[in-house]
Order: C-alpha cells, then structure tokens, then sequence
C-alpha cells in the first residue's frame, strides 16, 4: 500500500549540511556518520547488557545478553532516523537505553550536549520529559481507567502548570491535532478502534512537549490502511513541531516513508547508515540487501523481477548472548571469507560526504 508522506521539510535533501571534514576511514572517526545538520541529539558507544543467572538461593552469572552493544548515533534536531533489523535485534531496548528506562552498561546519551546517562533522581525524571514513547501498543501509556481528558491533563500538567480553567481548551486542541474530534474527550481508551488509540497514545506523547519521541513500531499492529494515516499523521506533527525521532520497526516498507535516514541493526549493533532513499534503493551491506529484498514492491511486473534476485537469509538470528566472533553477520552471510571472522569490521563511508557507510570489510568488492 504506497503512502504519500511528505519529506521532512527541516532537513529536506537540498538543505543538508554536507559535512565539512575529510573522511578518514578510522575506527574513531568512522563510529558514528555525521547527522543531517547540527548535532542536537547524540548516543555514544551505548551498551545494554542483561545478566544471564542461575540458581535459587545463590544466583551465580553464567552469561550476558548484548542486546546492544556499542551502538553510536548523532541526530540533527528535526530529523527522523528509521530504525530497522529483526525481530530481537536490540531495537526495542536501545529505545528504552535512550530514556534511561534501562540503565546502559557503557556508554552515553547526550542531548543538547547534556550527558543524560550523568542524571540521577530528580534531575533524571524532568530530563525524560525531553523524551516521549509511542508504543506497539497504546495502552502500554494509555490507563483504561482513565477518559481520554483525565489522561490527556494529567500529562499536560505533570510537569508544567497550566491554569485548571484552560485545560479542557488544550485538551481539546491537541485532541483536533491528531485528528480527533474535542468531544472524545470524555470517552475511555476502549471505546476507540485501534487506530484511534493510537492517534490518542500520540496525542499524550505531545502533551508533555517533548523533543525527542522514540516510537517503537507505532503501526504494526494496524490495519495497512489505518497504518497509513498514522504516519501521515506522524510526518506531519515531526514537521509542525520540529520533533526529532527515532522511528523503530522491523518493516523498512513503513520506515522509508518518514524517515530522513535509516540505520539497520544487527545482533545490537549498527551495520549500516544512510539517507532513507539511498539506502532503500542501493544497500551495501549484505544483511541490509536482505533485508531491503524481502520488502514487496506493490508492482507485479517489478515484484517478479525482484523475487527472482531475492537474498534468502539461511537460519535464524544467532542469539546475543553469544554473539559470533568478528563480524556478526559471518554464519548468514553469502560473501564471509575466514577474514570476516577474526575481528568486528570497521565502518566504511561510502561516498565523500561520510553520510553513507557500512561496516563490512568487503563493501567495496560486494558492490563495486
Ligand atoms: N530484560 C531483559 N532481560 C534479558 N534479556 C532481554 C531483556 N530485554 C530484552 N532482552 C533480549 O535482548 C535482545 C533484544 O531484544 P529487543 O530489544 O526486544 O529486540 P527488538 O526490539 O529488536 O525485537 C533479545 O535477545 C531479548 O531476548
Ligand atoms: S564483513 Fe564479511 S561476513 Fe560481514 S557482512 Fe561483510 S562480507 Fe559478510
Ligand atoms: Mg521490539
């Protein structure tokens, strides 16, 4: 199903900043690729370990799941970066790193230059109201109990006084904002079909005016038509309101509608980075191939041409808690060699700009 999303207009092609710096390829510079203008929101080196233990009384660690594992990432302000892998890849837990829900094992998350992984106690609860999340689900930050209004002002006021006499105005408004009529308000979340609780979950997200919204898969769980008009919805309100995002879901289909660039994760760490279209269109890195060829083209004529040159991924996933040594990718990838297992490969820029790269030690070869 096409949807027609504008593109992001804060960061539209012609305006982008091209990075000034020569690009070397060394494991330093090439960490992170540069944002689409100045950087506003940063995550460095961020790992997300979980303890594997054993035992009743006396827990002894017998493993580590690197559900993330040194990822780094730099956004402009106004930009949408698209997250995609797998199913287990680590999406979901480096969203819930970013808001501290989960404490990151190394590593840090700056925004506006503001260390947020440095806060603690007070200081941490009002830097998250700078973050939002949109989840799969609505009710997992809409209360049943609650009306739409309850939930709605209790937000708007949590960290902000807004007189008691304005409220049901505001409430009102930011409901017409996600297209809602100001008469819902009175309604509980299940009166509403999917896709309105969803534009409501959206609606709560805003009322705490927010910089940064991390929507973890916001429309899988929606009708293709209705998944539509939700990221309509979501590209506008990120351009009226200046939003940066990160837009996780495991379908690129979704993610290259309102995304300005789109990062593939792999096994908890990034394997590519690029503007959207470019990396929809030409992938370099293996897994990214693969995963761009498993996307139908809604074309018949084009989607049989394309099936004939689809790259089958062989297995599953290996999981994160032990990872395959050098590149992760190795045991699934069609073009390893025994190199490919010795160590993690670096980052390679791909053009001069450094906004493309991927991490795989025979991008050149592979797509020469
Ligand atoms: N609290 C946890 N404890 C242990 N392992 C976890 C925990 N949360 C997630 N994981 C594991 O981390 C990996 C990444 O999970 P997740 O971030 O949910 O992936 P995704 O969102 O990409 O599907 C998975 O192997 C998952 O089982
Ligand atoms: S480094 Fe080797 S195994 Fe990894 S993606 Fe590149 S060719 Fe495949
Ligand atoms: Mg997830």
């Amino acid at each position: 199903m096409p949807v027609a999303v504008a593109p992001n207009p804060s960061v539209a092609a012609s305006e982008r900043p091209v990075p000034s710096a020569a690009v070397e390829v060394t494991a330093a510079s090439a960490a992170d690729a540069p944002a689409l203008g100045a950087p506003f929101f940063e995550l460095r080196d961020v790992e997300t370990h979980f303890p594997v233990e054993k035992g009743f009384l006396f827990k002894r660690r017998v493993g580590t799941v690197r559900a993330v594992d040194g990822v780094s990432l730099t956004l402009a302000r106004g930009e949408v970066l698209g997250l995609v892998g797998e199913s287990g890849c680590g999406k979901s837990t480096l969203g819930r790193t970013v808001l501290q829900l989960i404490p990151p094992t190394a590593g840090r998350v700056l925004l506006a230059g503001r260390d947020l992984t440095a806060l603690r106690g007070e200081a941490l609860r009002h830097a998250r109201t700078d973050f939002q999340m949109i989840f799969q689900d609505p009710y997992a930050s809409l209360n049943p109990r609650m009306t739409v209004y309850d939930c709605l002002a209790e937000a708007m006021t949590a960290h902000r006084s807004v007189p008691a006499t304005e409220l049901p105005r505001r409430v009102g408004a930011l409901l017409e904002t996600v297209g809602m009529a100001a008469r819902f308000q009175r309604k509980y979340p299940h009166e509403f079909s999917g896709g309105q609780r969803q534009r409501i979950a959206i609606a709560r997200a805003l009322a705490v005016e927010p910089q940064v919204i991390i929507a973890d898969e916001p429309v899988s769980a929606l009708d293709v038509s209705i998944q539509a008009q939700i990221l309509n919805l979501i590209a506008r309100l990120v351009r009226e309101r200046n939003l940066t995002m990160i837009f996780i879901s495991h379908d690129l289909s979704v993610v290259k509608h309102v995304a300005d660039r789109i990062a593939v994760m792999y096994l908890g760490r990034l394997v590519e980075i690029g503007p959207a279209a470019e990396v929809f269109e030409r992938p370099l890195h293996p897994y990214a191939k693969a995963l761009v060829s498993a996307v139908p083209i809604p074309n018949p004529a084009r989607e049989r041409d394309r099936a004939a040159r689809r790259v089958i991924l062989a297995g599953d996933p290996p999981s994160p808690l032990n990872p395959p040594a050098g590149c992760r990718f190795h045991p699934r990838c069609a073009y390893a060699i025994e190199e490919c297992k010795a160590a993690q490969p670096p980052w390679v820029p791909w053009d001069e700009t450094g906004l493309r790269r991927a991490a795989c030690i025979r991008l050149k070869e592979i797509n020469g």
